[in-house]
């Protein structure tokens, strides 16, 4: 497949497009025929007799705009169930209480820093017991798996430093063992340029409130899986837990998924010229992209993936002087947090999000001062190769000063 000229990549998921615009989404679903999903916003509904419903009672145990959501996301994800929640890390505490006290979950050391937050300050304290462990060694994964071992909980890319794990060679591990689970955090990769579930994975997951909504007016979480077993404990959670979306953000993120499949391809094309511009200048010490050959797993994700999404990260030559005066300088990227809107964001994980992480383990991860984050939005390219370009020279007159 090509993609503003990468090569090399999986072939994009058959009928993903035809999926995103329909699954889930029949007319004849509504009395009205909508062909789009109302927003149906009643907490209850209507029995002929006790216990005898059209399939919902009560809006937190089932909702028919959610119902749209969830199967289209299902079908996007290659999987049979799909489960919606209120953010993304209202999906990991629902997943986490598959397990009881005792369990132990082995946690990827380089995870999203909510993730491990709630591991470590939350779920600890509830009896869990959390290992972290450097997944992309799979030497390690297996060392550290024993008998109390529940969970093994992977995120590919990385965050900042966008590490690629192989999928595949972890669920080969992991269920050598019988009932441990594979959960992945298929944020950064959205359901377009991978399919965890195929490669392996017993639970995708996602912080829809990145590329799967992305358009940044949406906190959501979302699950997928194949095991009936599994998507009825799970069923059981959403209800019982009851962090579920607003029927209003499972409208929005059903009509974010409609055009998952041009944005991620735009975010891909745009991230490209991106890091090949970075790559190439020389302000810049070094460039990270799985996109870009130099990436030292630019064949594992080729092999494992459809293409890239729009995260780029990247090491400016001098200082953090230099780091945060390139960030204020810039014009059309957003100085923020989050990242897979429409919208280019840069911002410094040190400082932003990941100043959570204690110095000693933001070092080991290379978290350092002159690191910057790029979310590459849908905006021109050429707009944003020249914002970069100006924003550099900026950062090097004023720190020259
Ligand atoms: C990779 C990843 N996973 C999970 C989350 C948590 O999702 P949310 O913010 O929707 O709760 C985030 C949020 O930034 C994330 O980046």
């Amino acid at each position: 497949m090509e993609h503003g000229g990468a090569q090399g990549f999986l072939p994009p998921f058959a009928h993903f497009a035809t999926q995103a615009i329909h699954a889930g989404q029949e007319p004849e679903q509504w009395t009205s025929a909508a062909v789009v999903p109302p927003i149906s916003l009643s907490t209850t509904f209507k029995q002929q007799a006790p216990g005898q419903h059209a399939g919902y009672e009560y809006s937190r145990s089932g909702n028919p705009t959610r119902n749209c959501l969830e199967k289209a996301v299902a079908a996007l994800d290659g999987a049979k169930y799909c489960l919606a929640y209120a953010s993304g890390l209202a999906a990991t505490l629902n997943i986490t209480h598959l397990l009881k006290a005792g369990d132990t979950i082995i946690c990827m050391d380089d995870v999203y820093g909510g993730t491990n937050r709630y591991f470590r300050k939350v779920a600890m304290k509830m009896g869990l017991n959390i290992d972290f462990v450097d997944c992309a060694n799979m030497e390690c994964l297996e060392a550290a798996i024993t008998p109390e071992t529940k969970l093994v909980w992977i995120e590919t890319p990385t965050n900042p430093t966008l590490k690629i794990i192989d999928i595949q060679a972890c669920a080969d591990v992991v269920h050598k063992h019988k009932d441990v689970l594979l959960v992945i955090d298929n944020t950064f990769m959205s359901a377009y340029f991978q399919r965890p579930l195929s490669l392996g994975a017993d639970i995708c997951m996602y912080s829809a409130t990145k590329y799967m909504n992305g358009h940044s007016d949406v906190v959501m979480g979302l699950v997928s899986v194949n095991c009936d077993d599994l998507y009825e404990r799970l069923k059981f959670l959403q209800n019982s837990l009851g962090a579920v979306p607003s029927p209003f953000d499972c409208y929005l993120c059903n009509r974010g998924l409609k055009t998952l499949h041009i944005r991620m391809k735009q975010h891909f094309r745009n991230a490209l010229a991106v890091a090949r511009f970075l790559e190439s200048d020389s302000r810049v010490e070094k460039v990270i992209f799985p996109g870009l050959p130099s990436h030292p797993q630019h064949e594992l994700v080729k092999r494992q993936c459809t293409g890239c999404p729009g995260m780029i990260t990247f090491y400016i030559k001098g200082s953090l002087k230099h780091a945060a005066t390139f960030l204020k300088n810039l014009k059309v990227f957003v100085l923020a947090e989050s990242l897979g809107g429409y919208e280019s964001l840069a911002e410094h994980p040190a400082i932003m999000t990941h100043s959570s992480v204690p110095k000693e383990d933001r070092e080991a991860l290379g978290i350092s001062d002159t690191l910057v984050r790029l979310s590459i939005g849908l905006e021109d390219e050429e707009d944003l190769l020249e914002d970069i370009d100006q924003a550099l020279k900026a950062a090097f007159a004023e720190c020259k000063a």
